[in-house]
């Protein structure tokens, strides 16, 4: 009989699977009955549902935040090759580019006991739900299939916590995308900006011509977006690694930052409905309708952009964000398991295994508008777009810059905050580039401190 390992909980291992289960909720229970507010009565927490009411075994719940129309046929593809394997897909998709709402419902649900089996989980945050024993451990899966015969290193890496692989992954997004409207370029007679400075004399002309020059939302983690792609420019991606990913101090106060932070403020005065925060649907289709001559986005919109109708390298262009045609600034998508019953394990396991094969990479990632996370893709089945996005990922990782946005370079409190910090100067025409620089840098010194494992610091720095 094959042998199975104990089932662990964080660095803690158990006899059972039961026994794990109910360290799991004896846990939860303590953190929800802990926090309960001592004028709503005794804590009761929402009973398990007994087993006659759990889901069928190949029944797997999958949250994830794909709820754009060209996002929800990418997700009905998964459905549909699932139940060509005899699993059914229950979908549990929650709304907010980003993640920025499956986040908070994910947390909500589990410390009330109800994880779905599998979740959309991507980047650190792999690592922070891993380390508190969580996810479910697909090292037989991974071995079986060789996964490390055909990743990418990076892509390797990203899945694996204390030399476990605990995410299946999906494709990789390219984040540093400029889409430009090639009817408005061609009879104004312009070339998508290679560099920053172009960027300044399109706009310029495309005002003139009473063309918005650039679609954007002032959504925080857009604006986020866009200033990772302006650090990036302006730096390149030792220096970006740096600032976003070892949040160092002299980063922060370093004349490349002001620059960056300079370039966002002139960035926005180049956008026409600044104040708005849109969800990013929205800014693909006010570059749809030809209302804005430029977009700069992941390349999740190109597959909207299909959707209203626009056709890649017809309709519009797809480039490299100004200064960046070397560089991929990255957001790779991945599902977890979670481990708290261990009935749907096989499914789960089948679910990754399926996920990674070829034939489910090159057509997933065909409707995401993203690339395949193996390195023996066939380029010949992308686009352009995709494409250069594959080919420059593939020079490895030196080119390579993590999306602080999309969770590839910190923790979800880290990048909530520095996102916070960068929105907040974004807003506030009167905040200077100094100022901001000094609340970074403050922010940086306080989680430096937070993972040497300091008791938690006054944050005196910050006004
Ligand atoms: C994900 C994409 C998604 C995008 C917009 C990114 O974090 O990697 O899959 O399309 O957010 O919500």
């Amino acid at each position: 009989m094959e042998k199975v390992a104990p089932p662990r909980l964080g660095r803690l291992r158990f006899r059972s699977s039961a026994r794990r289960t109910a360290a799991i909720r004896a846990f939860t229970f303590s953190v929800l009955a802990a926090a309960w507010p001592a004028d709503c009565g005794a804590f009761s927490p929402t009973p398990t549902p007994p087993p006659s009411a759990q889901a069928p075994a190949n029944t797997l719940q999958v949250l994830h935040w794909w709820t754009s129309p060209s996002e929800r046929k990418a997700a009905d593809l998964l459905a549909a090759r699932m139940a060509d394997e005899g699993l059914a897909w229950k979908d549990a998709a929650i709304p907010g580019g980003a993640g920025i709402g499956a986040g908070k419902v994910l947390k909500g649900r589990v410390l009330a006991g109800d994880a779905p089996e599998v979740t959309q989980i991507i980047g650190a945050s792999v690592a922070e739900w891993a380390e508190l024993g969580l996810l479910l451990e697909i090292d037989n899966v991974a071995s079986a299939g060789n996964w490390n015969g055909f990743l990418f290193p990076t892509i390797q890496k990203l899945i694996q916590h204390r030399n476990h692989v605990v995410a299946a992954p999906l494709g990789i997004h390219r984040v540093n995308t400029l889409y430009y409207n090639r009817a408005v370029f061609a009879r104004l007679r312009l070339a998508p900006p290679r560099t920053w400075a172009e960027f300044v004399l399109v706009a310029h002309k495309l005002r003139a011509a009473g063309v918005a020059p650039l679609a954007q939302s002032s959504e925080s983690w857009q604006v986020a977006a866009l200033f990772e792609n302006l650090v990036l420019a302006e730096s390149g991606p030792e220096f970006y690694r740096e600032l976003l990913v070892k949040r160092n101090p002299a980063a922060a106060a370093d004349r490349r930052t002001a620059e960056a932070l300079e370039r966002l403020r002139v960035v926005k005065g180049w956008i026409t409905r600044q104040m708005e925060e849109r969800p990013w649907p929205e800014v693909v289709r006010q570059f749809a309708h030809g209302d804005a001559g430029m977009m700069i986005m992941g390349d999740w919109a190109k597959p909207e952009l299909a959707e209203r109708g626009m056709a890649l390298d017809e309709d519009y262009g797809c480039a490299a964000a100004p200064g960046t045609a070397k560089y991929h600034l990255y957001s790779v998508d991945t599902l977890t398991m979670f481990a708290g019953d261990y009935r749907h394990m096989p499914s789960q396991e089948k679910m990754a295994r399926v996920l990674v094969s070829p034939s489910v990479q090159a057509d997933f990632n065909a409707l995401k508008g993203a690339v395949p996370v193996r390195r023996d893709a066939d380029p010949a089945r992308m686009d352009s777009c995709a494409r250069a996005s594959w080919s420059v990922f593939a020079q490895g990782a030196a080119v390579q810059a993590p999306s602080l946005v999309h969770r590839m370079a910190a923790d979800e409190a880290t990048r909530d905050a520095i996102i916070a910090e960068v929105h907040r100067y974004f807003l506030d025409d009167r905040a200077t580039p100094a100022e901001a620089q000094r609340r970074l840098g403050a922010l940086f010194r306080l989680f430096n401190l937070r993972s040497q494992g300091a008791p938690v610091a006054q944050d005196t720095d910050r006004r």
